[in-house]
């Protein structure tokens, strides 16, 4: 998802740079960015030479130093709090003071991330959806110490990106989640109960409510190991058993059968 706001921004016209911890990771970022830029010229949306303008704006580093004249950093690394925990303590001493710390967590808390900054105020969540060039939300979380000043830059900066920000306040699962991931979860519990075969789930709630993709489809994508730490995040934040992950997403997710990511989760591809 990295990779996508980066194109995003990049096309919106923003000086870009893309930080990752490996070389290798950066290298998959960038052509999954030409890749998807390149459908656009194939479908001739944009010129070859503004994909190339586009990709000249995007500079990609490990070096956390490229960040300190960021006046906002996205971050969007793997879905663990501790992970994400150390990441705004060492952005929070190397970008400047009044630069924004932004978030594409899906599920963890922009109030504890808030928490370990010296600059509370200036965090908050920015939600984007995957695929983030198709997708037009950012789902905007304030945490508890998010100022008024924030988030209208960052709702301001979303709508620079052609994207439409719309708010929520921070809470488990946030809206997008709390909705969504419940409905996966249900699924996969129908499918692990034997109600249906996986095309049928799929079939049924694609046909029936116009959904794009099946919600099996829709989990593979998205990733199984994902979709099962946003269920552990709405179960421990809310202390109810309706939140409770289905023992064949953790069996899954146990096999390394990820998904999509992985070449194997409730499909093959
Ligand atoms: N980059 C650029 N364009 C892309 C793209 C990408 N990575 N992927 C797809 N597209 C474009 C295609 O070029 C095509 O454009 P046009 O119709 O304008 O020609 C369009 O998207 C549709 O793509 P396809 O025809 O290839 O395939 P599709 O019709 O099956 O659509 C899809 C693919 C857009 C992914 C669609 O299936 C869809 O909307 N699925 C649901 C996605 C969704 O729910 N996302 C949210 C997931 S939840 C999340 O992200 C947050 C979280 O916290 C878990």
């Amino acid at each position: 998802m990295g990779a996508g706001i980066a194109q995003v921004a990049a096309r919106a016209g923003f000086a870009v740079v893309m930080h990752d911890v490996a070389e290798e990771f950066l290298a998959r970022g960038m052509k999954a960015i030409n890749a998807s830029l390149q459908r656009d010229v194939d479908k001739q949306r944009l010129n070859p030479d503004e994909k190339g303008t586009i990709i000249e704006r995007i500079k990609a580093t490990t070096d956390t130093e490229g960040l300190r004249d960021a006046f906002i950093v996205v971050e969007a690394a793997t879905e663990d709090l501790a992970v994400k925990t150390e990441i705004f303590k060492s952005l929070d001493k190397v970008v400047r003071p009044d630069a924004i710390l932004a978030s594409n967590t899906s599920s963890i808390s922009i109030t504890k991330l808030g928490g370990v900054t010296q600059r509370p105020d200036r965090v908050i969540g920015m939600h984007f959806m995957n695929p983030v060039p198709v997708m037009n939300l950012v789902e905007v979380i304030r945490g508890a110490a998010t100022s008024d000043r924030t988030y209208e830059e960052v709702r301001s900066l979303t709508e620079r990106l052609g994207k439409i920000p719309l708010e929520c306040r921070d809470s488990p699962g946030f809206v997008s989640n709390r909705v969504l991931m419940p409905m996966i979860n249900e699924a996969v519990f129908a499918l692990y109960e034997g109600v249906a075969s996986r095309e049928s789930i799929d079939g049924i709630m694609k046909l029936g409510m116009n959904h794009p993709m099946g919600p099996l489809a829709l989990a593979d994508f998205i990733g199984l190991d994902v979709c099962l730490a946003i269920m552990n995040v709405l179960h421990d934040g809310f202390g109810d058993s309706k939140y409770r992950p289905c023992p064949l997403l953790k069996r899954y997710v146990d096999a390394g059968w990820l998904g999509r990511k992985s070449g194997r989760g409730f499909y093959e591809y």
